[in-house]
């Protein structure tokens, strides 16, 4: 072959390989195994001296301008794929709510959430109203109501975080109780669930935003034994299985007896760990009967009307179901914890 003939064809397949090209690291290597030092170009070039001048010239000048031509390329290429990487970035960027996202992106519902609506589905088929109540209370609902006097020590536990014009954080979901009171035609059953504020040393079982589900029949003749009853169901659905239960005398103002019931822990089985704080049970479930001073309050004759009334702590039941040994985790908006629950 000539090597005229063979410059045109280096020229030719440069063509295609840089069309070819799809990345811009790819650029250049191409241009090395064209114009680089061992390059088939450079390799033509390297065999001039051996011609005569005529064909020196002749050649020489070809070779010339398929080298600039292939510099062109270069140039030419490296603009393609760049506006070609701006491109792709601009499409990914575009923020299309309608656009499906791939699985792994896709959001979930907080495990928090998905219990909460669970214990509504539970409670709704035993005939409960579900209510809401406002986060910022009233002093009032959260203590007067409820039994606590203005110097009432209960108080002190409770402490809370306080708006400038007097209304508080509310530190249960209790006030709802009082709301229900005033709101619904007894006999009633309503559930409440929601978030709640306390100022609390954190630690790995404390936090100072927590979730609730309230709870609260009214009738005649309501008992503990209905109240135990009740609470025996929510386990047994809760936890598809026997749950190791104790009962303990608990002191809330609201309630008249109080009680504490608590689980066994199911982070450690029982044997003692930082979420049961080494007792090996958790209280999860404090209850009672209404007090007599609460339904007052609501408008309601003690003589005719009575209850029970819990306050079910959502973060612990959900640590206890799925072992998780730090409530930090909940409020901590860490993707690897929350991701975990998404597809369950
Ligand atoms: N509100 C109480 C608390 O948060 C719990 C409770 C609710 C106790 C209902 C008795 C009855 O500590």
């Amino acid at each position: 072959m000539n090597l005229l003939q063979e410059i045109e064809n280096i020229y030719k397949q440069a063509q295609i390989k840089f069309q070819s090209l799809i990345r811009e690291s790819e650029i250049d290597p191409t241009k090395n195994e064209f114009i680089g030092k061992k390059g088939s170009l450079t390799h033509i070039l390297k065999q001039l001296g051996s011609l005569s001048v005529e064909e020196k010239k002749i050649i020489g000048k070809k070779a010339n301008e398929v080298q600039q031509a292939i510099e062109g390329l270069v140039i030419e290429t490296r603009k393609r794929l760049q506006e070609k990487e701006i491109q792709a970035q601009i499409e990914s960027e575009i923020f299309d709510a309608l656009r499906p996202t791939p699985s792994k992106l896709q959001g979930g519902l907080h495990p928090i959430t998905k219990i909460q609506m669970e214990i509504e589905d539970i409670f709704v088929s035993m005939g409960f109203h579900v209510m809401d109540g406002p986060e910022i209370e009233t002093d009032y609902h959260n203590f007067e109501a409820l039994n606590f006097s203005e110097d009432h020590p209960a108080r002190e536990m409770q402490d809370t975080f306080y708006t400038d014009d007097k209304n508080l954080l509310r530190t249960h979901t209790s006030p709802i109780q009082v709301r229900a009171l005033k709101l619904l035609t007894p006999p009633f059953k309503m559930i409440a669930p929601g978030r709640v504020f306390r100022y609390e040393e954190i630690d790995a079982s404390h936090e100072n935003t927590f979730n609730q589900v309230e709870g609260m029949v009214v009738g005649e003749d309501i008992s503990i034994a209905n109240m135990l009853y009740v609470m025996q169901q929510l386990l047994i659905k809760i936890f598809d299985k026997e749950v190791n239960v104790r009962l303990r005398p608990g002191y809330f103002p609201f309630v008249e007896p109080g009680f504490e019931l608590d689980i066994q822990c199911f982070v450690c089985g029982g044997k003692g760990c930082s979420v049961c704080k080494h007792s090996g049970w958790v209280e999860l479930l404090p209850c009672g009967l209404i007090h007599p001073n609460v339904l007052k309050h609501g408008g309601l004759n003690p003589n005719q009307w009575t209850g029970f009334a819990f306050g079910l702590g959502l973060d612990r039941l959900v640590m206890m179901r799925y072992g998780i040994h730090d409530i930090r985790y909940f409020n901590s908006s860490n993707l690897r914890f929350l991701e975990q629950f998404s597809q369950i």
